[in-house]
């Protein structure tokens, strides 16, 4: 793995070793391990968009692994207007170890990845979100899901972070269904991708049935960043398809409630759920930390003995 643009970039054993290497890293970290296999290293930060939980979990990944990160925002470094993606990968390749990402336009992270000589990483596109995806799934089988077997629903658009995130448990082996309104379904080419793979993957109008037996229940916001103007639209479409106590209670008992974060509370997910017993959403977000350093250690070549 050269860079990390897609979850579809994973195997079913890349993304266990990543996860092995994440556990490591995690319990060296909170065992008071403070070794720096990324010293003298530099990981530029490009955001076209705001973020809480990636640009910290990256660079405060960075910096535990001993390293630096150089924050640049879109409009600052005018990442396509002042400067093409393929000029600002060129340049910083010669000043920097890695590349992180988080951009409008899919596209711009692979022109990044296309013309960088050094690694590349997504960290949110209009089509992508891998490194949530793979914090998602170490969470659950560090809560002992067999990812094999178990049963996930979506429940809402078919977005970025459902591309990632059905695409990754598909690969692990998990039965998947998509509950979203139509027109809303995840894009046909993700969908035809998991199918030829063998993945199992069923989309439904039901979200009841979707939440139906369900070990897994994930949910994210109707209108992601960049759809502002579709706000009013989505929310009609999307009314019935709010995670609450109602939906919960179709799935399993012990039915666990993921959502990436940030929520619009009271929209996709009920103050009830996102805050009760079943959800995990704050180990999600923890665990971006420490599967990212895990991803960052790999692409730059760092070594899990120096930590
Ligand atoms: N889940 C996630 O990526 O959060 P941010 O948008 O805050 O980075
Ligand atoms: N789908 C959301 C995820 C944010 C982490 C968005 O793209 O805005």
């Amino acid at each position: 793995m050269r860079h990390f643009l897609t979850s579809a970039d994973l195997t079913r054993d890349g993304a266990l070793t990543l996860f092995q290497l994440t556990a490591d890293l995690k319990h060296r970290w909170k065992a008071g391990r403070r070794g720096a296999p990324l010293a003298g290293r530099t990981l530029a930060l490009i955001f076209e968009k705001p973020s809480l939980r990636t640009r910290v979990t990256l660079e405060v990944g960075i910096i535990q692994l001993g390293g630096r990160a150089v924050y640049l925002s879109g409009a600052e470094i005018g990442l396509g207007t002042r400067e093409s993606a393929p000029d600002v990968a060129r340049n910083l390749s010669r000043w920097v170890d890695g590349i992180a990402a988080r951009v409008y336009a899919h596209a711009t992270v692979e022109a990044l990845a296309r013309h960088a000589t050094v690694p590349v990483i997504n960290g949110l596109s209009d089509f992508e979100h891998p490194c949530q995806a793979l914090a998602d799934f170490f969470t659950l089988s560090e809560r002992g899901l067999d990812l094999g077997a178990m049963r996930l629903a979506w429940i809402g658009d078919g977005n970025n972070v459902c591309h990632s995130v059905i695409q990754l448990g598909a690969r692990l082996g998990a039965s998947i269904v998509v509950a979203c309104p139509p027109g809303y379904e995840p894009d046909p080419r993700v969908v035809d991708a998991i199918r030829r793979h063998g993945g199992r993957l069923e989309i439904t109008e039901d979200a009841s049935r979707a939440a139906a037996g369900a070990d897994v229940i994930y949910t994210d916001v109707w209108t992601s960043m960049g759809q502002e103007a579709e706000r009013a639209r989505r929310q009609e479409a999307f009314s019935r398809y709010q995670v609450n106590e109602t939906i919960v209670g179709f799935a399993k008992p012990a039915v666990l409630v993921m959502h990436c974060l940030p929520a619009h509370r009271g929209e996709e997910i009920t103050d009830a759920v996102l805050d009760g017993p079943h959800s995990i959403v704050l180990d999600q977000a923890e665990n971006r930390l420490h599967v990212q350093k895990a991803v960052i250690l790999t692409l730059l070549g760092g070594s899990l003995d120096d930590v």
